[in-house]
Order: C-alpha cells, then structure tokens, then sequence
C-alpha cells in the first residue's frame, strides 16, 4: 500500500530531481538521481552513469548506496528516486534486490504521476538471501 510523502520525504524527493541533473544518460536519455538515508540521516547521493558498454551502467539507487555504505552506514531508512524530467520511476528489479540487502525503506517516487512512499518490500515481496544467513546488514 502506498501513501501521500511526509513534508521531510517530499523534500528528499526533490533533492533526488536536482540531483538527476548530474546523471550521465547519454544513451537512454532518461536522467535519474536517488537520495538515500540511513541511521545518521544524512543524504547520500547517486545519479545514473552510463556506459558506451552498456552493461557496464550503474543505476541512480546503487549509485547512492554505495555512497551509503562507504561513508559507513548500513541500514537504510528511505530511498528518494527521481526522473530528471518528472516522469514515473520507481527502483528496477536489480536495485531492490541490493536495497533489501540493508533492510526495508521507505521508497519515495513517483507512480502514477505522483509522489508516493511505499515500503520497499511491497516492491520486491521475496528478496534472496542467503540461506546460511551470512549477510547482517539492515537487519
Ligand atoms: N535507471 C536508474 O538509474 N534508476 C531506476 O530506477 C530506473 C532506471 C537508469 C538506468 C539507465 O541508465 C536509465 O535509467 C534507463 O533505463
């Protein structure tokens, strides 16, 4: 279930879309930045970075989480994602899976034409895990 952003989400929302200015998309033309926030709630910052190799792209969100990470933090509370342009767009596949590396944030997007918070594990129901338990973070 989704709901209306708090004042703070909102903001980081619009951190996000400034920050989208900075995406090197050059290929797909479609700028994304993410803010996340951990524990300190400080913002960490990513923006997508393409590559003539294509595979070899790295999305906004895991941009920003591994700023997170190498700033020290290990547990997310919310992930703010946003279009350069104000179109939808919410977390592909891949990043949920290594956002849910570090527990279940609040995603602040836009769906539907609105900025909306879900949890991300309405998103990704069943996110692998290891079944020996190996990883710690986020939990
Ligand atoms: N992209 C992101 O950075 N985050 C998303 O949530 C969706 C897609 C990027 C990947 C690629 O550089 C471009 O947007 C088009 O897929």
């Amino acid at each position: 279930m989704n709901r209306a952003p708090e004042p703070a989400e909102r903001l980081l929302f619009r951190e996000a879309a400034t920050l989208a200015q900075n995406a090197y998309a050059p290929y797909s033309g479609f700028a994304v930045g993410a803010v996340v926030v951990g524990p300190s709630g400080r913002s960490h910052h990513g923006v997508n970075v393409e590559n003539a190799s294509y595979p070899a792209g790295l999305c906004a969100e895991r941009a920003a989480l591994a700023a997170m990470v190498a700033f020290g933090e290990r547990s997310l509370r919310c992930v703010a994602v946003a279009a350069v342009d104000g179109q939808d767009c919410l977390p592909c596949g891949l990043c949920l899976q290594a956002l849910a590396e570090f527990g279940d944030p609040a995603i602040v997007a836009r769906m539907g034409g609105e900025v909306r918070v879900v949890p991300l594990r309405d998103l990704l129901t069943a996110p692998f895990a290891c079944g020996d338990g190996a990883g710690e973070a986020g939990r």
